[in-house]
């Protein structure tokens, strides 16, 4: 099992659970929590935090995860995998 699990609420945050590190733009750390809820709704006054707005605005977000696709270690870093580009 990895040391940082992220689960995608339906309709809400990411939930960051493990030891991580959320920095600003600027490099600034935020106070260490064991699970921070990130914002991916965009509505949040507490950004990059969820303060529960996303409920208030409707956000919806239809992205599942689709079961039965293997990752392949050799996908990972790849032009058009998951991961994002800096
Ligand atoms: S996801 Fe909760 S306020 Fe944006």
């Amino acid at each position: 099992m990895a040391d940082v699990t992220i689960t995608v609420r339906k309709n809400g945050p990411y939930i960051v659970s493990g030891t991580v590190e959320v920095r600003d733009a600027d490099g600034n750390v935020y106070p260490a929590k064991e699970t921070v809820a990130l914002c991916r709704c965009g509505a949040s006054t507490n950004k990059p935090f969820c303060d529960g707005t996303h409920s208030k605005v409707g956000f919806q977000a239809a992205e599942q995860a689709v079961r039965g696709q293997p990752r392949s270690s050799a996908r990972r870093g790849r032009p058009g995998s998951d991961r994002p580009s800096m």
